[in-house]
Formats: structure tokens, C-alpha cells, sequence
């Protein structure tokens, strides 16, 4: 099979691109932009292999797109290309209404096109993948039940009203032209390569060079958090085997506070590097309470029934093995950290393939 995975190059997809790589015979078109976002250093596990083909390409640029699937007539699309961190939403909106928004949109009118010329029988196999978020479902209170498929949309961030939007148009696409969609909504995930922006490498990285350690608000928000691997292997699974015109929800069943994941982080350290700054005795000493991010959703629970019931796909980590070996791949990969933290990652020196 050859799919063409968008942000490939990203945290998720690149964790999708090396399990394809890995695990299957399949080929992979990998089309991203590589945004401050976009790291060739994360396929470096993949880069002798004649099945992963790297395009340099925005997926809002529509003729680029359809010279795309010209050239390399793919079986299906994973859509995973995007804006992903809501703070940045929250500070400059536009560039995730042109890449959530707009870029889906181009996907999907470039997949139709490509797949409505396609004969029978490709045409049948041809799947568009849209790979969104539980954030479009908005928050939940300390008892509501988990999101399930069914759970009305009421993004609150710039970054999930984009991804809900996106959302929307694939089901459009897929009603009204009959393009065979499918969109799976995952909690948070965390991981190798995991950008430092976010939350668990952050902390990892400020407390190792004794930074502080930033929890905003009251930090008692509670995600719901997954093992990146686990996330690439359920996608895989939901287009290979899922049916069209169906949704899936993807989550770990790892309910925790965010003071809960920044403490455990803490004590990890604790025992692998025990010699620490000078100024502290555990790494929880750098823990600090700075201002709530506006519109902070305070808690995400996914139900991921269907998905074990009807693709029989479940998770292999559970979060405290899953934040161990997260610790352990950051401490053992100093040189990805370093080119990332000193921003030569930029510089895509490292030639993609
Ligand atoms: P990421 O920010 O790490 O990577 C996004 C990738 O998309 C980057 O490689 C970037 O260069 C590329 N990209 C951005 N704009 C582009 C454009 N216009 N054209 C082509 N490429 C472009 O994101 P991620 O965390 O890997 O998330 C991947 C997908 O999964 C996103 O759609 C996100 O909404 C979704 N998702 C993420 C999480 C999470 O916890 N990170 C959870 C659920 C769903
Ligand atoms: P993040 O990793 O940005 O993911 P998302 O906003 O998509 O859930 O944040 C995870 C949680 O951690 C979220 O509730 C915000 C919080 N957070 C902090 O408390 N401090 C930080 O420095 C960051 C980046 C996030």
C-alpha cells in the first residue's frame, strides 16, 4: 500500500511514519511544510529507507497538492498536517485558520478529484483519514461521563474550533461528495520527540537545566494522556481496517492532573539524576504556579469503546510506564534536545528523503 501521510515530519507523524516503515511493507509519501514544528532529525530512524519519500510541500497550496497525487498515486491519505499548540493559538490565531481550516479543506477537494478519476476497484480501497483531537468536544466537568463519537462538538480554544471546523468539512466531503472519510478524535499524546513546548517535554528539559517548572492555574486540569506509539499504531489500524464514514475516538485511559504528571516527572528524575542543581533537593522544588492559560478547558476523558470493539485496537503503555520511558528518551537523547533547544533543527541540514 502507499499512503500519503501530511506532517509527517511532526510529533504524531513522524511517530506514524516510522511504524509504517517499521512494521509493514508499505510506502510512505510524507508532504509537510516543516513549520518551526516540522524536524527531519525525528525520521532519522527512517532515513535509509527507500519507502519513505519526503515532499517539502504546504498543504495549502493546492496545485503542489495535486502534483502530489499525480506523481505518486497513493492508496489513502492520513491527514495529521496542523497547528497543534493552543497557546499559540491563543496568541496569533490566523496561521491555524489557514493550516486547520483551509489546509483540510485543499486536502479534501485535491483527494476528491484524485479519487473521483480513480478506477472501481482503487477507487473502493481509498481512504481520506482526517486525524483530529478530543479538544473539539471541549471540557468536561469532575463527573461528566468520557466523550464518546456521539459527544456534541463546543471547542473552546482558537486550536480546537480550527480542528472542529476541519472536522466538520471532512464529514461534509464525505455526505455530500461521498468521498470514504474517516476521523478519529485522540486525547492528549506524549512521547520520543514530543517538541518542547508542551507540557511533559518542558518540564523534562527545564527541570534537567533547572529551570522552573510552569503549572498554570491551580494545575488540578486533567488530560487524558497517550503514548504516541500507541496513537501511531491505532491509526494505522483505523485505515486499514475501519469503515468508511465512521469515527473513532482514541484515548489511553490515563486520567491525571497536570500537578499529578509534572510531580511524576519529578520523582523519575529524582531517581535517575540524582545530582541535581545546586539550589534544590528534588526537582519538585522548581515547580511554580504562573497565571491560567484564558479559556484553560479543565478536564478531557475519552471513551475508546468503539475502537476496541470494532478494530480490536487497544494500548500496550499505561502512563506510569509510558512517562518512564519518555523520561529515559530524553535523557539518552541529548543531541535531538540540543538541536531542537538551539534551534539548529531549523536549518533542515539533515536531507529528507
Ligand atoms: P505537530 O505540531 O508536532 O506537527 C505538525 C506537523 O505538521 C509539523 O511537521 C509541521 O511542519 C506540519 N505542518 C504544519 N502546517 C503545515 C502546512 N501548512 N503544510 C504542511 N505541513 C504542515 O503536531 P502533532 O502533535 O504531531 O499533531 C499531529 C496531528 O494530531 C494534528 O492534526 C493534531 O491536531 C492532532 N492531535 C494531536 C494531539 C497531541 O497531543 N499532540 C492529540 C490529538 C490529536
Ligand atoms: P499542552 O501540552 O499544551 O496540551 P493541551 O493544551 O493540548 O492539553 O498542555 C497540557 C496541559 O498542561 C494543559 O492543561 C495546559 C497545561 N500546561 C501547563 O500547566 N504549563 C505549561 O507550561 C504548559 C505548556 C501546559
Amino acid at each position: 500500500m502507499k499512503l500519503l501521510v501530511t506532517g509527517g515530519a511532526g510529533f504524531i507523524g513522524s511517530a506514524v511514519v516510522r511504524h509504517i516503515v517499521k512494521n509493514t511493507e508499505d510506502i510512505v509519501i510524507n508532504v509537510d511544510k516543516l513549520t518551526y514544528a516540522g524536524n527531519l532529525d525525528n525520521l532519522n530512524e527512517v532515513h535509509d529507507s527507500d519507502r519513505h519519500i519526503f515532499e517539502r510541500v504546504d498543504i495549502c497550496d493546492r496545485s503542489k497538492i495535486d502534483d502530489v497525487f499525480r506523481r505518486h498515486q497513493p492508496d489513502v491519505v492520513m491527514h495529521l498536517a496542523a497547528e497543534s499548540h493552543v497557546d499559540r493559538s491563543i496568541d496569533s490565531p490566523a496561521s491555524f485558520i489557514e493550516t486547520n481550516v483551509v489546509g483540510t479543506y485543499t486536502m479534501l477537494e485535491a483527494a476528491r478529484h484524485y479519487w473521483e478519476q480513480l478506477p472501481q476497484v482503487q477507487k473502493n480501497i481509498f481512504r481520506f483519514h482526517h486525524v483530529s483531537t478530543d479538544e473539539v468536544f471541549g471540557d468536561l466537568g469532575p463527573i461528566d461521563p468520557s466523550f464518546t463519537e456521539k459527544t456534541p462538538y463546543a471547542p473552546s480554544s482558537p486550536y480546537s474550533a480550527t480542528k472542529a471546523g476541519a472536522d466538520h468539512l471532512v464529514r461534509a466531503w464525505g455526505r455530500t461528495y461521498n468521498l470514504p472519510v474517516l476521523l478519529t478524535n485522540c486525547s492528549n499524546n506524549y512521547g520520543p520527540y514530543h517538541f518542547p513546548e508542551k507540557l511533559i517535554p518542558l518540564v523534562i528539559l527545564n527541570a534537567l537545566s533547572g529551570k522552573y517548572l510552569p503549572i498554570y492555574g491551580d494545575g488540578l486540569q486533567v488530560r487524558d494522556w497517550l503514548y504516541v506509539d500507541d496513537h501511531a499504531e491505532a491509526l494505522y489500524a483505523v485505515v486499514t481496517e475501519g469503515n468508511a464514514g465512521q469515527a473513532y475516538n482514541i484515548g489511553g485511559d490515563n486520567e491525571i492532573t497536570n500537578i499529578d504528571v509534572v510531580k511524576g516527572i519529578c520523582d523519575i528524575l529524582d531517581e535517575l539524576v540524582p545530582q541535581k542543581p545546586e539550589s534544590i533537593q528534588s526537582y519538585s522544588d522548581l515547580i511554580t504556579f504562573v497565571s491560567d492559560r484564558p479559556g484553560h478547558d479543565k478536564r478531557y476523558a475519552i471513551d475508546a469503546t468503539k475502537i476496541k470493539v470494532d478494530i480490536g485496537w487497544k494500548p500496550v503503555e499505561d502512563f506510569r510506564s509510558g512517562l518512564r520511558k519518555t523520561v529515559i528518551w530524553f535523557l539518552e537523547n541529548t543531541e535531538w534536545c540540543d538541536r531542537v533547544t538551539s534551534g539548529a533543527y531549523l536549518t533542515h541540514d539533515r536531507e529528507g528523503k
